[in-house]
């Protein structure tokens, strides 16, 4: 073998070896490290050329003639190598990285009222529809309008200090009306409702809010809610309380709701009843949430006091009304069927977002 014949060996060798290298390269990473090791300042490739220089003169011209087509060979394999991995590089991240524009948006997670805020909703709404409106009062009362102007004498039980609680200050000036206390229930509203009417009748109003009273137990909480009605017409008769409450369990519960009045006694009233609902929880057979009576409270109501009536700017003589207080509480626990009102205050979203 000739040392030209020998070279172009070595050349042709060199050539199919780049030639398998630059077809299996999978990356553009991989395809520079060839590019350097064959056609680098000190590549195997580069290294061959130059070896030309060592064959004799009349052998050059031919063999460098075959070196130029193996290196333009080289080259041109790399630069297409190169583009099919970018190609392919392209799709692959298009692929990963594509959105489907159909899919639909993510919602940020959002709130809802909690579970005492709708049944006063739904309350406010039933009220509304058999024409009340919605009234309102503050929480921090005046012993006047709590207690005085509702027939609850200084000697009665419920203004004593464990019952309520009074708050430092005094109304002002202009309203001398004793001292100041978290109202213990939403009958206050009543006579604002009334002194804001001014005589006119009829007064037809609910007012919705939180009292407080100084028990805390497993039924009873510190801070709890009502929803006051009052009704001042002429001619007002119990028939249209039970007639009022009667419709308003039916809306609440379904068409077989059934309520039942007990006599009560409450200052502002006369006569006065304590309203009983259908316990839901046994179907009215008994059970531990009604303590075995088939029934339970939900609200106090009667016929306004003619103390009262005269308190609010109104004639005993002339008209008559009707008023209730409902514990939200309650209605809440009956309407839901939740057996401890604790899981009402307590914020545990597990409970909270079943509604
Ligand atoms: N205010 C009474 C209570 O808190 C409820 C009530 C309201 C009773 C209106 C009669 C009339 O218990």
């Amino acid at each position: 073998m000739t040392a030209r014949e020998l070279w172009e060996a070595r050349l042709a060798a060199l050539a199919t070896r780049a030639r398998t290298a630059l077809a299996a390269a999978q990356s553009v990473q991989e395809l520079e490290e060839l590019r350097v090791h064959l056609l680098g300042r000190k590549g195997e490739l580069t290294l061959t050329l130059r070896e030309l220089g060592q064959l004799a003169a009349d052998e050059r011209p031919a063999a460098g003639a075959l070196a130029n087509r193996v290196r333009a060979e080289v080259e041109q394999s790399l630069e297409e190598r190169g583009q099919e991995i970018r190609a392919r590089d392209l799709e692959q991240r298009l692929e990963a990285e594509a959105v489907d524009v159909t899919l639909p948006g993510r919602r940020p997670p959002r709130g809802h009222p909690h579970p005492l805020v709708l049944v006063r909703q739904e309350m406010e709404a039933i009220f509304a529809s058999l024409g009340f409106a919605v009234a309102e009062g503050p929480e921090v009362e005046s012993e006047w309008y709590n207690f005085e102007a509702l027939n609850i004498p200084a000697d009665h039980p419920a203004r004593e200090m464990q019952d309520s609680f009074y708050v430092e200050g005094h109304p002002g000036a202009d309203e001398p009306r004793g001292q100041l206390l978290l109202r213990t229930h939403t009958s206050p509203v009543q006579i604002r409702g009334m002194l804001a009417q001014q005589r006119a009748l009829p007064v037809r109003i609910i007012a919705a809010g939180r009292v407080y009273r100084r028990d805390d137990d497993a039924t009873h909480s510190p801070m709890f809610h009502q929803v006051e009605g009052l009704l001042v017409d002429r001619g007002v008769s119990f028939a249209h309380l039970k007639g009022i409450l009667a419709e308003f369990a039916r809306r609440l519960w379904g068409p077989r709701a059934a309520i039942r009045l007990r006599p009560s006694y409450f200052p502002f009233t006369e006569p006065s009843a304590e309203v009983d609902v259908w316990c839901v929880f046994c179907q009215g057979k008994g059970c531990r949430t009604c303590k075995g009576s088939g029934w339970i409270e939900i609200l106090g109501a009667g016929m306004v006091h003619p103390s009262v009536l005269l308190a609010g700017g109104y004639d005993p003589e002339e008209v008559s009304g009707l008023a209730f207080g409902v514990g939200v509480e309650r209605v809440a626990m009956l309407r839901y069927q939740i057996e401890d009102i604790r899981l009402l205050y307590e914020g545990d979203l597990r409970f909270l977002e079943q509604f």
